[in-house]
C-alpha cells in the first residue's frame, strides 16, 4: 500500500535515539535545547520552544497571548481541528473566514470582511495549508490594523518560504509560529512541536507554561522569604507563577528530530520533484484541477492536493478512494471544514458561510506524497489516477453515446 503520507526513518535516526536511551536524561535535556537552537537558526527566529506536539504549540501560543473568554480567534475552515480547538482550550470563541480558491489559504477579502462584521477578534491563526505559505505580509497588515495578534500555524510548512524569500517561522509577520513533528509532517519526532517567536516576553511565558507554570530560576522568584536564605537562592525551591501544563518534548523525541532535521533539505527537494511530476502527468486532464501550482518553489509540499470533478469522472469520492485502494494507493481528504464538525455545529460554533471552502471540500482528494516514495510508486499513483479518471470518463461517454 502506498499511503498518502509517511515518515522516513534511517539507521542514523535509530542510532541517535539509542544514544539518548543509553544516557542519563530521557525527558527534557540537552537534546531539546539543541533542537530548539537548530530550528530557531534555520527559520531565522530569535527563540524556539519545543513542546509535546503541534496542538500543544497552538494551545501555549494562545495562553501566552492571554486569550480567553470574550475573545474571538479567527482561523480558516480548511484546516486540521487543532487550529480552531486551541481557541476553545483557553475559553475563547473560534471563528472562521473563507479561503482563497487558488491557494486554499485564508482569503484576504474574507479576512477584511470578518474584521468589519465581527467584534472581538483578538487573534488570527493563518494556516499554511499543505505547505504553501499564506500571504503573510497582507494578513499581518490586516490583523495589526485591527489590533489583533497573529499566530501562524506552520505545522505543514517547515522549510517553506514567504513571498519575500525568507523562511516560514521567522516571525517577521507574526507574534508566534507553530510547528508539528508528527510522522506525516516534514520531519518526524514520533510526536513533537515547536513555537518560534522574536518576543522575549512571549518566549518567557512559553517556557513557564510548558512546564506547569513553574520556575527554578532564582532571578524570576517572586517569593523573597522562601526563595532565598541570606541572599542565596534556596537549592530546593521552585515556584509556580501561572497555571501551566506538562507540554515538554522529550530528549528521545528531540534526538530523533535533530537527526531528521539534517535530512530536511533532501526531504523537501524530493517532495518538490514528486509534486512536479504529478503536475506534469495530470496537466490537461479536464476532471482534475491542481491548486497551489503557481508557488511550488516556495511550498514545503506537506501534501499533494487535487480537486476532482467527481461528477464528470463518474465516481463518487468514496468510490474513487476505494478504487485507488484496490490498486494499492492511499488517499485522504484534507480537510472537512472544521465548522462542519458535529461538535462545532452542536455548540453553535458554526456561524457563517464559507462557499470557497465548501466548494473545495466537495472536490478535495489528497494523493500520496512523501520522501520515501520510489519513482515506481509515483508511476503507480499516476497510472492509477489517470486510468480511473479517464476510464470512468470513457465509460460515461460510451454510456451516453
Ligand atoms: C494545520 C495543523 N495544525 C496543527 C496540527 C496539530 O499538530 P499535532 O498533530 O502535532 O498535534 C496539525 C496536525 O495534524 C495540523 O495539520
Amino acid at each position: 500500500m502506498i499511503p498518502y503520507g509517511r515518515h522516513h526513518i534511517d539507521e542514523d535516526d535509530v542510532q541517535a535515539v539509542a544514544e539518548v536511551m543509553r544516557g542519563e536524561l530521557i525527558t527534557q535535556g540537552p537534546q531539546a535545547a539543541a533542537f530548539e537552537r537548530l530550528v530557531a537558526d534555520y527559520v531565522g527566529a530569535r527563540y524556539a520552544v519545543s513542546v509535546a506536539n503541534g496542538t500543544a504549540a497552538l494551545h501555549l501560543a494562545c495562553l501566552a497571548l492571554g486569550l480567553g473568554p470574550g475573545d474571538t480567534v479567527l482561523t480558516t475552515p480548511n484546516t486540521f481541528l487543532a487550529s480552531a480547538n486551541c481557541a476553545l482550550y483557553v475559553g475563547a470563541r473560534p471563528a472562521f473566514s473563507d479561503i482563497d480558491p487558488e491557494t486554499l489559504n485564508l482569503g484576504l477579502q474574507a479576512l477584511r470582511d470578518a474584521f468589519r462584521t465581527q467584534a472581538g477578534i483578538k487573534a488570527v491563526i493563518p494556516v499554511h495549508f499543505a505547505g504553501l505559505p499564506c500571504d503573510m505580509a497582507a494578513i499581518s497588515e490586516i490583523a495589526r490594523a485591527n489590533g489583533a495578534s497573529v499566530i501562524e500555524d506552520a505545522c505543514h510548512a517547515l522549510g517553506a518560504h514567504y513571498a519575500d524569500g525568507s523562511r516560514v517561522g521567522n516571525c517577521r509577520y507574526a507574534d508566534m509560529c507553530t510547528f508539528s513533528f508528527h510522522p506525516v509532517k516534514l520531519i518526524a519526532a514520533g510526536e513533537g512541536g515547536m513555537v518560534t517567536t522574536n518576543d522575549e516576553s512571549l518566549y518567557r511565558k512559553l517556557l513557564l507554561l510548558r512546564n506547569h507554570g513553574m520556575t527554578k530560576v532564582p532571578s524570576d522568584f517572586v517569593e523573597e522569604t522562601q526563595g532565598f536564605e541570606q541572599g542565596e537562592p534556596n537549592p530546593w525551591y521552585y515556584e509556580m507563577q501561572a497555571l501551566g501544563l506538562n507540554y515538554r518534548m522529550t530528549d528521545i523525541q528531540c534526538a530523533l528530530a535533530i537527526s531528521q532535521f539534517k535530512k530536511l533539505d533532501r526531504f523537501l527537494s524530493r517532495r518538490l520533484e514528486i509534486a512536479r511530476r504529478y503536475d506534469a502527468a495530470f496537466e490537461g486532464m479536464e476532471a482534475i484541477v491542481l491548486p497551489q501550482q503557481r508557488d511550488r518553489e516556495r511550498s514545503a509540499h506537506h501534501l499533494y492536493i487535487t480537486r476532482m470533478d467527481f461528477r464528470r469522472i463518474g465516481l463518487t469520492r468514496g468510490q474513487m478512494m476505494l478504487a485507488l485502494r484496490e490498486r494499492g494507493i492511499g488517499s485522504q481528504v484534507h480537510y472537512i471544514p472544521v465548522p462542519y464538525q458535529p461538535y462545532y455545529r452542536q455548540k453553535g460554533l458554526a456561524q457563517g458561510s464559507w462557499p470557497h471552502a465548501e466548494h473545495y471540500y466537495r472536490e478535495a482528494l489528497t494523493i500520496p506524497l512523501y520522501f520515501g516514495m520510489s519513482d515506481a510508486n509515483v508511476a503507480t499513483v499516476i497510472t492509477g489516477v489517470t486510468d480511473l479518471v479517464s476510464g470512468a470518463q470513457r465509460r460515461a461517454l460510451s454510456a451516453s453515446g
